[in-house]
């Protein structure tokens, strides 16, 4: 990842990468979107040259043995992240980790999507895209974080990327859900999602994508070396 290199290079290294080690494909139509694309959720034509300055979202990730798997990482193209960008980004990250711990056994998803949403307006009032008053006031039944994250949490993994599952239960030990909160703002061309596959044990959860990294600097170290 460079200035000057095309999104669909960066597919090629990663289809690459994945059938060398056994996969059989992508999981899902790879989504590289860099500048205002990051804000565009579905993108896929994967067809523009990474500008310096922007910040590229690769929502990618490998089938293997028949399962699929759900991972979005988002990289500053020249390897440093603005600062806007930086607190954007630890912003979702936040909201990421106080999501991750509630994908408990017992939990259910009314109570999850309520609480995330909770942790989004602190963050987009810190962010300076929200005011406390205007959440104040809010119809409960279109809170205005959604301008900024209109898309769910998480959802089921398995077969399917997003896989059939009771979301009226309490979550379950043995489920598989993504955990994917975003944040995007078309006019400072700046979309954030991080999204992670979490495994729900009996004593709590598993962290597939653990060891990816995922800390601002831990990315900007490795994109620098
Ligand atoms: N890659 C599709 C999704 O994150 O749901
Ligand atoms: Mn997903
Ligand atoms: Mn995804």
């Amino acid at each position: 990842m460079k200035p000057g290199v095309w999104e669909y290079e960066i597919e090629a290294e990663l289809i690459h990468e994945f059938v060398r080690n056994r996969s059989r494909g992508f999981a899902y139509g790879p989504i590289i979107a860099s500048g205002i694309d990051s804000c565009v959720l579905h993108y896929n034509t994967n067809n523009k040259q990474c500008k310096k300055g922007d910040v590229i979202l690769l929502d990618v990730a490998a089938e293997y043995a028949n399962y699929g798997s759900d991972l979005t990482r988002v990289l500053p193209v020249d390897g440093k992240f603005t600062k806007r960008q930086r607190d954007v980004y630890n912003a979702v990250l936040r909201v990421f980790k106080g999501a991750r711990k509630m994908l408990v056994k017992g939990n259910n998803i009314d109570k999850y999507n309520a609480a995330v949403g909770q942790l989004m307006e602190e963050e987009l009032v810190k962010l300076k895209l929200l005011k406390m008053s205007d959440i104040k006031k809010q119809d409960p039944a279109f809170p205005l974080y959604k301008k900024y994250f209109m898309h769910g949490t998480s959802h089921f993994l398995g077969l399917d990327i997003h896989d059939v599952g009771f979301f009226h239960l309490p979550f379950q030990a043995g489920t598989v859900f993504t955990c994917e909160p975003g944040i995007y703002i078309p006019r400072e061309k700046i979309g954030v999602r991080i999204e992670n596959d979490i495994l729900i044990t009996d004593k709590g959860n598993v962290d597939l994508m653990e060891s990816i990294p995922i800390e601002a600097g831990e990315i900007e170290e490795l994109m620098n070396k």
